[in-house]
């Protein structure tokens, strides 16, 4: 046994063993060069405080009851749904996904026209490659949007067309040559926006007469809290607006589920490339999510999750104003954070350094902007995935930031100081009900 042992660990490398000599440890090196480690070491304190605005709240995920519907899903999954599904995915979350988008968000959606995708941004790409094989390759956006959906759109083979947003949402005028458009009708990510009554027409017009194609990001449509949310671009004309969404602000991104709601003219081809991209939500999880819809329990957890929300909302909001005073917040009326307005790309970049070498991750407008038209700086502010007791802190420790950042002291509340950041005048994406 003793020298079986000795000759696996001589194996090994952790000794050495020479006849005649006694075996010996082996000197073993770091496990990485010292340059690595050196690099590796972390630049920035542990984050403390995570405000970024993609990040929705995961601990209120309803462990219990989407246990139940796995197991319900499970005990009546019939062998042909543990098979290979339908490429468009499996017909039983079709029609519960068709019936919540109808009454839900105002959508026309035939089960026949939807596909289930592991969430907005697979939509997005499907539908970017299917429209790249078509010749379709110019993609406007707008002007800031989500930059993880412009490598996304490149990478699908589209080239980019910024096109700028003002307060009544995209300038849909200024849409030039673009043969598709990717549009966050219902809460302009980032800035917070309202595509209004008129730009909608215009959309749907400029879509009808040259033949472009619509692409609807409703990535978080649910979480309106002044009123009802606000139906979907889609229900005005669906053979010519591709409709996406996602559980992965409702629910949780892990989840990796979604959908797409598609013109009957773009339907096969994005069922073929999801098909052929063997990138399939499990079908337990489809027919768990079937159930979960079924029961009304998605409805129930949105229901509850508004009320969290919009409580973070109200108290990031007074945080705000009670930490930096005058400066403007605007976007207030949605989603899962607002945007404070700053006066410059300088003052944007300071202050987020600063903010992430006490601990506070947050992003700025211009992170989010595309080449060419000037886009007014600010920084988004998430209070998604921070507990309503630990915002004030987490606000107070970025005003801290600012004032820093900005040279500003801490007095920053007092008028002249407010100023020198932040010019009182009416900023571009603010509308009357911000
Ligand atoms: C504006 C916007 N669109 C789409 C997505 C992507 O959502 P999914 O996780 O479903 O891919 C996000 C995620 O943060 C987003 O912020």
């Amino acid at each position: 046994v003793v020298v079986r042992a000795y000759s696996q660990l001589a194996a090994e490398g952790y000794l050495d063993v020479r006849q005649g000599a006694n075996p010996s440890v082996r000197a073993i090196p770091d496990s990485q060069p010292a340059s690595i480690a050196a690099q590796s070491r972390p630049l920035f304190p542990k984050v403390q405080y995570d405000l970024r605005a993609h990040l929705p709240e995961v601990s209120t995920f309803p462990r219990h009851v989407w246990l139940r519907s796995v197991r319900n899903a499970l005990a009546s999954a019939t062998n042909a749904d543990l098979s290979y599904s339908d490429k468009h995915g499996l017909r039983k979350l079709r029609l519960e996904v068709s019936d919540y988008l109808g009454r839900a968000r105002g959508v026309v959606a035939d089960p026949d026209c939807i596909v289930i995708t592991t969430g907005a941004t697979h939509a997005i790409s499907l539908l970017g490659r299917v429209l790249a094989e078509r010749g379709s390759t110019r993609m406007a956006f707008e002007n800031p949007s989500h930059r993880f959906l412009h490598k996304v759109a490149r990478q699908a083979g589209q080239t980019l067309m910024a096109v700028p947003v003002d307060g009544d949402g995209l300038q849909v005028d200024e849409l030039g040559t673009a043969q598709s458009v990717l549009v966050s009708p219902a809460h302009q990510f980032p800035t917070g926006v309202v595509l209004s009554a008129d730009r909608r027409t215009e959309l749907i017009a400029w879509a009808r007469r040259t033949g472009g194609v619509v692409i609807e990001d409703d990535y978080d449509a649910e979480y309106r809290y002044d009123r009802t949310p606000i139906g979907a671009l889609q229900g005005l004309s669906p053979e010519h607006v591709a409709y996406v969404g996602s559980t992965g602000k409702t629910l949780a991104p892990a989840l990796r589920l979604g959908w797409a709601v598609l013109p009957p003219s773009l339907v096969g081809a994005v069922a073929d490339a999801l098909g052929t991209s063997m990138v399939n939500v499990s079908g337990i999880d489809q027919l768990a999510f079937a159930d979960f819809l079924r029961r009304g329990n998605f409805d129930r957890h949105l229901r509850r999750m508004r009320v969290i929300y919009r409580r973070r909302r109200d108290v990031a909001v007074a945080a705000l104003a009670a930490e930096l005073g005058d400066l403007p917040v605007s976007g207030i009326a949605a989603g899962l954070h607002v945007v404070l307005e700053l006066s410059s790309r300088e003052i944007e970049a300071a202050v987020c350094a600063q903010a992430r070498s006490v601990g506070v991750l947050v992003e700025s407008v211009s992170q989010h902007a595309l080449p060419g038209d000037h886009v007014p700086a600010g920084l988004l502010i998430g209070y998604g995935s921070v507990p309503e007791p630990a915002l004030p802190q987490a606000i107070e420790r970025l005003a801290s930031a600012i004032h820093i950042a900005t040279g500003s002291g801490h007095q920053l509340r007092s008028r002249a100081t407010v100023e020198a950041v932040q010019p009182r005048r009416r900023r571009r994406w603010q509308t009357s009900t911000r």
